[in-house]
């Protein structure tokens, strides 16, 4: 039989390769947005047209590539990015296999404006299907401009395989965001069909998350920073209050790259256990810094899943990290208390001066001598008259302080927090604890309801 191997043409191998790392328009852009952090572009600008369906354009401000750089960039395996297989293990950058414009370049039609600092001329070079079209000197900016159009124009079972626009450029918004989660020092635009959707400057890391999913998380974000020799852990996590059944942001970054790690998603969830009801999610955005000869990038065509040599002492610092933050906030309730339109307690006003009591005697009075008035009425004594009005004063100044001491010390309630006997009676049902306390918080606030006939008429308060 005579032999029938032979080595495919690179168009066919190229298109093969094309078929992992590009399935859909969202990957074109984390590809050549990934391109463009590395390039250390401080402004990055995403446009699509129908979803990127039939355009993408990705413009940066990078350090751009020269005329030959530009046209080898589309072969695959070419990158500037590692030389040798340790390189591998020493990695800093988002990108390293060499095939994002080769895959890239294999199903769609592409064309690339670029110049670099130092050369007065950029070049302009259109490729589509992996057929090198035409290449000449262009004036444009510093940097790089991709027009990536009609997307798997030359594989149709493909290009039929996408979905409704509205599910791609949600696809698109996800990777989007997984980028610019981790890159705050860097600006990202995103235009659809000339309508902007994000508009992010340059920001701090928590102002950068806020802008990407709403202002109303700030109040519930809580920061976390551990940092040991074998892994630095920083970022948020949210109270345990925000949890929900579906729609929480959970995101993981190492050394800057986005990824997918259900093991120590486990170890986050472990520090919330008895705080959110069973199968509840959480937020959080968690950073870690390893030495990347610790974590092999390399086992996913598309680096989203990462292997960490130490998981396990990870996974035990990442729970307490989480742990201690949730602790070091005051996010473990200790009771749930209602407290919405609910009568304030007065605290003990520490300010007042404590005064000694007075004793009011008649030193002339003589059971045993008779007189006009009765014994008991104490002869001539007269008990002194009582200021009642002035029992409210402090009463009154102390409701006005913001964070009554005692509650403070006591820790549980919420110092803005107010009671009311509906809830006491709620908690005292609920939890039968501290009894005595209770009762007399029911009857100051109903004392503090009724006012002065019950002071009058000298019930016992407690
Ligand atoms: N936006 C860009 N700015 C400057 N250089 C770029 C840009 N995009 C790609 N390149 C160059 O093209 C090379 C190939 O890119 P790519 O196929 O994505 O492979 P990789 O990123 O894995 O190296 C990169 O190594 C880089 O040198
Ligand atoms: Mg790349």
């Amino acid at each position: 039989m005579s032999d029938i191997i032979h080595l495919l043409p690179d168009s066919v191998a190229n298109q093969i390769a094309a078929g992992e790392v590009i399935q859909r328009p969202a990957s074109v852009i984390k590809g050549l947005v990934e391109n463009a952090i590395d390039a250390e572009a401080q402004e990055i600008h995403v446009l699509v047209t129908d979803a990127g369906k039939t355009c993408i354009q990705v413009i940066d401000d990078g350090k751009g590539m020269s005329e030959t750089d530009a046209r080898l960039a589309f072969e695959r395996h070419a990158t500037s990015k590692i030389k040798e297989a340790a390189d591998l293990f020493a990695l800093r950058t988002m990108g390293f296999r060499g095939e994002a414009l080769a895959s890239v370049a294999a199903v769609a039609e592409v064309e690339l404006k670029t110049r670099t600092a130092n050369e007065e001329l950029g070049t302009r070079i259109v490729i589509a299907g992996s057929k090198v079209e035409s290449q000449e000197a262009v004036s444009c900016p510093k940097g790089s401009n991709f027009s990536i159009k009609n997307l798997f124009f030359n594989i149709p079972a493909r290009r039929k395989f996408l979905k409704a626009n509205s599910t791609e450029l949600s696809n698109i918004l996800t990777e989007f965001e997984r980028i610019a989660l981790v890159h705050p020092e860097v600006a990202f635009y995103l235009y659809s069909n000339d309508t902007e959707l994000f508009n992010l400057p340059v920001m701090p890391l928590r102002q950068r998350i806020l802008a990407v999913f709403g202002k109303k998380l700030n109040q519930y974000l809580l920061s976390v920073d551990v940092d040991t020799t074998m892994v630095k852990v920083s970022g948020f996590v949210a109270k345990p209050e925000t949890a929900r059944k579906k729609g929480a942001h959970q995101y993981f970054f190492v050394n800057g790259r986005y990824m997918r790690h259900p093991y120590f998603h486990k170890a986050v969830m472990d520090a919330y256990e008895q705080l959110i009801p069973a199968g509840e999610q959480i937020s959080y955005f968690i950073y870690f810094e390893v030495d990347p000869a610790n974590i092999d990038v390399n086992i996913h065509p598309t680096k989203t899943e990462i292997k960490f040599e130490n998981e396990q002492a990870i996974w035990q610092i990442l729970s307490a990290s989480v742990k201690e933050s949730l602790g070091k906030f005051n996010a473990v309730p200790s009771i749930d208390f209602d407290t919405e339109g609910m009568p304030d307690i007065p605290a003990f006003d520490q300010t007042r001066p404590i005064e000694p009591p007075k004793v009011h005697y008649n030193s002339d009075f003589n059971p045993f001598k008779t007189s006009s008035a009765s014994s008991y009425s104490g002869g001539n004594y007269s008990r002194p008259k009582v200021d009642w009005e002035g029992l409210y004063d402090g009463l009154e100044k102390a409701s006005k302080m913001n964070a009554p001491m005692w509650r403070k010390q006591i820790g549980l309630l919420r110092p803005e927090g107010l009671i009311c006997p509906k809830n006491v009676h709620r908690m005292y049902r609920k939890r039968r604890l501290l009894l005595p306390y209770l009762r007399r918080c029911m009857l100051m606030s109903r004392q503090w309801k009724r006012g002065r006939s019950i002071f009058n008429s000298r019930d016992v308060l407690f």
